[in-house]
């Protein structure tokens, strides 16, 4: 098998990049370990920045997005029983989106499909070969059949767990890395909206998170202990424990329905520089991770394969190679913002369980400043509806 651009992984990096460059006349073909059903049914993140929710427009794959997801234009931010409406729109004059990364992997597979693309789902065995050399080769089996595919490039689009970064030899990466004290409890559940737009609640108790994914399903998140497996957590505390932490508003019309999922997630900070080595590009979570409670893990490996995409079309179209030479420089800032603003973000909202009377009063009074300075304000905003790559490039 031949191709200009072997993908491995079909989250949303990886399909989106597929479809992108299919857009410009370039062929991939991209390989999958788990089944399309996993894919499609996988539960993570939701929210998408309105530059992201654009791309995806201009790409011509929005058209689902637009029916069925929320354009929200603020959100609510609780400090104990305390309201404070963050108006995006005011403060920035952008709004993000409210929609499932499942329903997006979904019409990101229905777009490559109807165009006949190669996408091959319980791939097994994924080995990359010849990286640094004109044509690498990624070795695989398909259908219980040992496969070869030659290559112009290869984008390692398979998540934080994937083979591609593994594939670099440890001496060529750098790995800036952070475990916090945190961990997240997450909840599907079937239920009616509580709130019409997002509610972060930095309580006592610790953090908690309503959000949506449509009129019938609810996301909800609870801060819990770093080592928390999920297993002390019946349906009851799960629900008492959110109506405690979102306050007593959010509780009167908290209706609890049936929970459809609930998984923990640990919070980290990861950086793998540079994110690319020879004829391997990395992107997305392949690259980096972020703490989730500023939303911006599928943002950023949407800002990722933008940049890739382009420079991909730039050699094929004019044989320059400047532009994928500069992929990793280009990304980075990008990056690096998110992750500051992710930790910030992350500090802010939590309770870390060694807290003390003096550490809660500064966080206290940092949240404070934020609801009480218009400048303090704006910079949270402009941070949370994401920051131009062109501006901090
Ligand atoms: P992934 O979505 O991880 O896709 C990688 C793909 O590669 C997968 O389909 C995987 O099966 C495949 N793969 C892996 N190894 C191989 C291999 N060896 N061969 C072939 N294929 C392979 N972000 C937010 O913004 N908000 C959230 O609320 C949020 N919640 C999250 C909850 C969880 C549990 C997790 C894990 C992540 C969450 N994220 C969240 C992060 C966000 O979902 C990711 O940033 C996003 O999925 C990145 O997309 P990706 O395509 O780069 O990687
Ligand atoms: C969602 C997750 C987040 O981390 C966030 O900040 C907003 C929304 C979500 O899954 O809906």
């Amino acid at each position: 098998v031949r191709t200009r651009v072997a993908v491995v992984g079909a989250g949303p990096s990886g399909l989106l990049l597929s479809h992108l460059l299919h857009t410009q006349g370039i062929d991939s073909v991209v390989l999958e370990r788990r089944s399309r059903e996993h894919v499609e049914s996988r539960v993570r993140a939701g929210m998408l920045e309105q530059g992201v929710a654009d791309l995806i427009r201009q790409a011509g794959v929005g058209a689902r997005m637009d029916r069925e997801g929320f354009v929200h234009d603020g959100f609510e931010l609780r400090i104990g029983d305390r309201r404070h409406r963050v108006s995006l729109t005011g403060l920035t004059g952008r709004t993000v989106c409210m929609y499932g990364q499942q329903e997006l992997v979904k019409d990101l597979i229905r777009a490559r499909t109807e165009a006949a693309a190669t996408l091959h789902f319980g791939v097994e065995d994924v080995k990359l070969h010849g990286l640094t050399g004109d044509a690498p080769v990624v070795r695989c089996t398909i259908d219980g059949e040992p496969t070869e595919i030659t290559c112009d490039f290869v984008a390692g689009c398979d998540g934080f767990h994937g083979v591609s970064r593994r594939s670099v030899p440890a001496s060529a990466l750098s790995v800036y890395e952070h475990e916090y004290p945190f961990a997240w409890l997450g909840v599907l559940a079937r239920m009616p909206p509580v709130a019409s737009e997002l509610v972060y609640s930095a309580h006592e108790r610790g953090f908690a998170l309503y959000s949506m994914r449509t009129e019938s399903l609810s996301r909800l998140y609870l801060q819990v202990a770093p080592d928390d497996d999920g297993s002390t957590w019946p349906p009851e505390l799960i629900w008492k424990e959110l109506a405690t932490r979102l306050g007593p508003d959010a509780s009167e019309v908290l209706r609890p329905g049936p929970i459809l999922e609930t998984s923990v997630t640990r919070m980290r900070g990861f950086v793998a520089e540079p994110m690319q080595y020879g004829r391997l590009f990395l992107a997305g979570d392949a690259a980096h991770i972020v703490p989730p409670t500023a939303a911006k893990g599928l943002n950023l490996a949407v800002g990722d394969v933008r940049t890739l995409a382009q420079a991909f079309a730039r050699w094929y179209s004019s044989g320059d190679r400047g532009p994928l030479d500069e992929y990793s420089a280009t990304c980075l800032p990008a990056v690096w913002r998110a992750q500051e603003f992710s930790a910030a973000m992350t500090w802010l909202l939590h309770r870390p369980a060694d807290s003390t009377g003096f550490t809660e009063r500064l966080r206290r009074s940092r949240l404070e400043n934020l609801v009480s300075s218009r400048a303090a304000a704006t910079e949270f905003a402009e941070n949370y509806v994401g920051v131009s790559r062109d501006r901090i490039a």
